[in-house]
């Protein structure tokens, strides 16, 4: 109360900014904000001119934006942040990483990694880095000549031709994408970069501070921030990794304000996000949360604790597990708040009321009625007509594998000897054997036991027509003891162990390796895979066609207002401003958290809360060099009303005059219906303030070489 009473009268002003002007939800394409977004920017308190953030020509913000990739893969988003090619990312995105180059005498996800020099940056065989040179509308190109006959292939020959020549002999990539569900195309230009160096870490208790408690969780206190390098050939070209490679020279860098930020202050963020479903009619939203939400927590209800349990028990395992497990948790907790979210706050009832509009504008016209049909009405019986459970055994058998290396590994081993041939050769015997160290890399065999151990006794829960054949044997032999059923495979497995697998290799025989238990387990859950697919292909075809008819007559119906296309990992723009918001009745969470907060959160000891001790001595110290905020505290994270999803973390939060200021990281738990409903009052992205960043980098690690090289605006 006394607080509120001391709020000087400015910010109470600004707080009315934030409320009176609702966020331009939507993750934009670059090349329209120029004519569709920039008015309402500049409104909201941006100071530069289009042209600053997307030029083909000249350089501009968009140059500073990396798509990060594994394996071209995309994941994460990076911006750059030096005139070296030093790039900032979220811990959580240089992760996996970061675990690579771990071991239990050098653990970087517990001490940290700061290189002291260039020679000391890390290189990463999987990682990219992407730059996005232009974008340009190919619709017309596209479906040119397209008829409900032809259409896939003549699409696919088209977009073949297309990229082929943009690609201009391999000097870039190209990529064409289809928007609005196969309404629009438009085709992307990049130039890949593959030699991209791991430069610093804080500990996990600073980057993942909180860990999966606080996942998705305002207010918070993470440091989820990591710096990579990406190098190029000496003549500056992309080039794949070699030591006689150098710092990339960027066409921009951003610069960073040391200025911080106030409640309504304007606030955008350029990245990459993943993929949404902004559009989904309200059935397909009711059929999502059966066939896809649902299983999704079963399966890992019932398996992430089992692994869980043998990383906390041992630190090689914890190791060898950590990033795999921080991506299932991420998409169990996301998972639940996104069933609970859509279910609480009656999404499928709002767009309910969307969909009676659009048959209500349909309706009203004969041509449009010719045109479009019922789209509805169409969406709906596809949608009635899905076998929900073969869907939910499909996520099952998928993840069953995905979870498991021991089963996957078992699948994708070519073990066949060749016609004619009882024994492996030497060379034979070591190429299977590579496949298999490759396949079972970062596995442990207890942690595999009791993963296997889980994922039968999810299976053997199902309706026993519904089983795989081994669960018979765990009911007949084994008195449906899951535990000891896998214990007892995994003693005679010829896969469980690289000492049994090489012995088998010596010995082969076709008929031993069909008959593995473990192996007869990898099949069983395959078949599971094989014989419900079809459920899932019937559906995708169908609602594919149902779905651009739906969406060729929103966008009919919107022409006056340009609707934003979901996200497929293409580059967009959203913006609004920082911004509190209320959780639920009676509650106000302040937009930003200070270092305060880290010492009330301590838990010392424990694996999420722990604080490292230099951090809580510069903490109590108040040792925060020029990092404090006017009132002395270190700011840590704050809020935004931008619009972003997976695929966007690491993302720059950028001020109105277009200087880095935090770098994004989260959704809120409140809102985690985001992917198919923007809530305006409840969704927040939540950053890490630019300043904490430099303040770790600076103070706690004294790896003052990566400052010196960035431009920080005073
Ligand atoms: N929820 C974040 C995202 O999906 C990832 C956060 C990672 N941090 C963590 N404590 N698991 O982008």
């Amino acid at each position: 109360m006394k607080k509120l009473f001391l709020l000087p009268i400015f910010a109470l002003l600004m707080a009315q900014v934030c409320a009176t002007n609702p966020p331009d939800e939507g993750m934009w394409l670059p090349m329209f904000v120029k004519d569709y977004n920039y008015a309402t920017m500049k409104h909201l308190g941006l100071h530069l001119t289009a042209e600053q953030m997307w030029d083909i020509n000249n350089s501009s913000i968009k140059d500073a934006i990396v798509e990060l990739g594994e394996d071209g893969d995309h994941f994460c988003t990076g911006e750059i942040i030096s005139e070296n090619g030093l790039m900032l990312t979220n811990h959580h995105c240089g992760y996996a990483s970061i675990a690579d180059h771990s071991t239990t005498d050098h653990d970087y996800l517990k001490d940290g990694f700061w290189a002291a020099s260039y020679k000391d940056e890390l290189p990463n065989q999987h990682i990219t880095a992407t730059f996005l040179v232009r974008m340009e509308d190919v619709t017309a190109k596209v479906l040119k000549g397209v008829t409900e006959e032809n259409r896939d292939d003549q699409i696919e020959t088209a977009i073949k031709e297309l990229t082929n020549e943009a690609e201009e002999n391999g000097r870039y990539t190209a990529v064409i994408k289809d928007f609005y569900d196969g309404n629009q195309y438009f085709m992307f230009i990049y130039e890949v970069y593959k030699d991209v160096r791991l430069v610093g870490a804080p500990p996990s208790s600073i980057g993942k501070f909180g860990d999966e408690t606080d996942n998705w969780v305002w207010p918070r206190h993470t440091g989820d921030f990591s710096m990579f390098r990406i190098y190029t050939a000496p003549d500056g070209s992309p080039a794949e990794y070699s030591e006689n490679n150098v710092p990339m020279k960027p066409k921009y860098s951003l610069p960073i304000s040391m200025k911080g930020i106030e409640d309504g202050d304007f606030a955008m963020v350029w990245g990459i996000p993943g993929s949404t479903s902004r559009y989904l009619t309200s059935y397909e939203i009711n059929l999502q949360l059966e066939t896809t939400d649902k299983p999704i927590i079963e399966f890992c209800d019932a398996v992430l604790p089992v692994i869980r349990a043998e990383m906390n028990a041992r630190d090689e395992v914890r190791i060898m597990y950590a990033s795999d497990y921080a991506s299932w948790a991420n998409t169990w907790k996301n998972q639940k708040g996104e069933l609970s979210s859509l279910t609480d706050l009656g999404i499928a009832d709002k767009k309910a009321e969307q969909e009676k509009d659009l048959l209500k504008w349909i309706n009203a016209s004969k041509a449009r009625k010719d045109k479009y049909g019922n789209p509805v009405d169409s969406i709906k019986a596809i949608c009635e007509s899905v076998d929900v459970t073969s869907f939910r055994y499909l996520y099952y058998a998928n993840f069953s594998m995905r979870l498991s290396k021991l089963l996957s590994t078992a699948i994708s081993l070519d073990v066949d000897l060749p016609d004619g041939q009882k024994k492996f050769s030497d060379e034979q015997k070591a190429s299977i054997m590579e496949a298999y160290r490759e396949s079972m890399k970062n596995s442990d065999a207890k942690t595999e036991e009791k993963i296997i151990a889980a994922e039968l006794k999810l299976w053997m829960s199902l309706p026993l027509e519904d089983q795989p054949s081994f669960c018979t044997v765990i009911r007949e032999k084994f008195h449906g003891d899951c535990d000891a059923y896998a214990h007892a495979a995994m003693q005679k497995s010829v896969i469980a162990s690289e000492a049994a697998f090489q012995k088998y290799l010596d010995k082969p025989s076709m008929k031993v390796f069909m008959n593995d238990p473990i192996v007869k387990i990898a099949i069983g859950v395959y078949q599971q895979l094989y014989f419900n697919i079809f459920a899932y292909y019937y559906y995708d075809g169908a609602i594919t066609e149902a779905r651009r008819n739906f969406m060729a007559a929103m966008l009919e119906k919107n022409a006056d207002s340009p609707m934003y296309p979901d996200a497929n990992s293409t580059m967009r723009c959203t913006y609004g401003t920082v911004c509190d918001y209320s959780p639920r009745d009676g509650v106000r969470y302040s937009y930003y958290t200070t270092a305060d907060g880290i010492l009330q959160k301590e838990i010392p000891g424990d694996p999420e809360f722990d604080v490292n001790p230099k951090l809580k001595k510069l903490i109590l110290d108040k040792d925060f060099g020029p990092y404090a905020m006017k009132d002395g505290k270190l700011p840590v994270c704050f809020l935004t009303n931008n619009d972003i999803t997976g695929g966007n973390s690491g993302s720059p939060v950028i001020n109105g005059n277009g200087e880095l200021i935090g770098c994004a990281f989260d959704g809120n738990i409140e809102a985690l219906c985001s992917d198919i409903y923007f809530d305006t009052e409840l969704q927040r992205c939540i950053c890490v303030d630019i300043r904490y960043v430099l303040f770790v980098i600076d103070k706690f690690a004294g790896a003052q070489r990566f400052i010196n090289e960035m431009n920080i605006v005073k």
